[in-house]
């Protein structure tokens, strides 16, 4: 198949990758530039393992195709361990033993790193309404959930 050289904005550098026309950003992220942080999982929009950053607000990147991403600012969890701004996040969840196999988890901390953008404290539903998109077939959420809330300095849960 046919293949064009795409240049793409990931992690504040401009990034050249020959990629067929229908790859999707997953595909370039993993395959072209190997940045494998983010997962494939599902590759169709269910599990959130592939999440990241498109123009400062968290996207599925198996959803995505690459040529729509031209332009636009991607930012991986790769971008976030450099920035430093996954630290916190990857602490608190370690601290609570909130990480099993790990697979969900560059995704659930790009969603959190979101969420904590946000600033001004999140509540427990917060947290979980910030990882709904996010399966993780190991832990039960639980932990996951009580470390975002000690993180974020969230109220208690609302009950909502
Ligand atoms: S791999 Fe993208 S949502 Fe599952
Ligand atoms: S820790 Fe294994 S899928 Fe979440």
């Amino acid at each position: 198949m046919k293949r064009t050289l795409l240049e793409l904005n990931v992690n504040g550098e401009l990034q050249q990758a020959p990629t067929r026309p229908t790859a999707t950003l997953l595909d370039v992220l993993r395959d072209g530039l190997h940045l494998t942080g983010s997962k494939r999982g599902c590759d169709q929009g269910v599990c959130g393992a592939c999440t990241v950053l498109v123009d400062g607000r968290p996207a599925r990147a198996c959803l995505m195709l690459a040529v729509d991403c031209q332009g636009r600012r991607v930012t991986t969890i790769e971008g976030l361990n450099e920035s430093g701004e996954a630290a916190a996040v990857q602490q608190a969840l370690a601290e609570n033993g909130a990480i099993q196999c790990g697979y969900c988890t560059p995704g659930i901390v790009v969603a959190l790193v979101d969420l904590a953008r946000a600033g001004g404290g999140a509540s427990e539903n917060d947290v979980r309404r910030s990882i709904s998109g996010n399966i993780c077939r190991c832990s039960g959420y639980v932990k996951i959930v009580e470390a975002a809330v000690s993180l974020l300095g969230g109220k208690a849960s609302d009950g909502r």
